[in-house]
């Protein structure tokens, strides 16, 4: 694609707290340096084309709405528009693509209505968080946040509205291993809520402790601490499964990451499959890959990204 108002979107990795971020504690996350791009241009006959790393997207209900949400925030005319968008990252893994694409998509709709760039980024923001609802249904906003490209960030909803702070985290690489086919991230929010409601009094404590480690995340990231970083990931996992979101594939992945001198694995991600992340320092990092090329796809990036 190379048309003139192409725009782009980048994909997320959950470092800590996700799930619990939903209820208002702290999260951890970083963009990723790719994701989604998007053009838009009138047309008579209006045809939407997503590709992605495994082949092209189905426009099913689900990304029809999601797309809609974004055309009716703009109040543009989705039946006279084409949409020609590319996926760089794997959909439904856990990475943020609904939210990287429907950033590129909102960005590329602002930009063909022709709004001044501060009234954009308040329907930007607007138009994303009605498209991530079809998919993620109680969202907390963090992958908006890193679909926008903000880094490494720090990020809480406890009064309401995003609090969101920039980190300052040293150069390193991360491995991304994709395990299993992904689970819907509305249902996994949704299982999720269940418990809470049945239990509050259990689960409240699990989420405080969630936030507790992103905290100190936050900590052992921005001073390079890889060993900590590798143990709280390690512990945030051990909550993820306690409130049901890991999986048998995911709970042998992050076993053979540490397994191969991994210093910390965890799911990434609502869950319920998709995608671990693992860090491991410059020695140990190529036999961790290996290790984990045997149970799925791997992806490695350095974070954060430099453009
Ligand atoms: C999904 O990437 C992260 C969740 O915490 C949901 C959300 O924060 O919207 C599971």
């Amino acid at each position: 694609m190379s048309e003139a108002n192409e725009h782009y979107g980048r994909g997320k990795l959950i470092v800590f707290g996700e799930h619990a971020v939903v209820y208002g504690q702290r999260a951890v996350a970083c963009s990723l340096p790719e994701g989604a791009r998007a053009s838009l241009r009138r047309s008579a006959s209006p045809q939407w084309s997503i590709t992605h790393p495994g082949g092209t997207l189905e426009i099913d209900e689900y990304v029809r709405r999601a797309l809609q949400a974004i055309f009716d925030t703009f109040d543009l005319s989705s039946a006279e528009h084409t949409v020609d968008a590319e996926l760089t990252i794997p959909v439904g893994a856990g990475l943020g693509s609904s939210a990287a694409l429907a950033v590129a998509v909102a960005r590329a709709a602002a930009d063909i209505v022709g709004i001044d760039d501060d009234t954009a980024r308040g329907r930007i923001d607007e138009a994303v968080a009605a498209s991530e609802a079809v998919f993620h249904g109680t969202a907390s906003g963090i992958d908006q946040t890193a679909a926008m490209g903000a880094g490494f960030f720090a990020y809480s909803k406890s009064h309401g509205w995003p609090e969101i702070s920039s980190l300052d985290v040293p150069e390193h690489r991360w491995i991304i291993a994709r395990v299993a086919p992904s689970a819907s991230t509305a249902r996994m929010v949704k299982s999720v809520a269940d418990l809470h409601r049945r239990r509050p009094e259990w689960i409240d404590p699990l989420f405080e402790r969630f936030d507790a480690i992103a905290r100190a995340g936050c900590e052992a990231l921005e001073a390079g601490r890889w060993r900590d970083v590798g143990t709280l990931m390690n512990l945030n996992h051990g909550l993820l499964n306690a409130i049901g979101v890991s999986t048998p594939a995911l709970e042998a992945a992050c076993h053979t990451a540490r397994d191969a001198g991994a210093n910390g694995a965890k799911l990434t991600g609502a869950g319920g499959g998709g995608c671990i992340i693992a860090l491991a320092d410059d020695e140990h990092g190529p036999d961790v890959e290996a290790a984990l090329a045997e149970e799925g796809d791997v992806y490695s990036f350095t974070l954060p990204p430099t453009d």
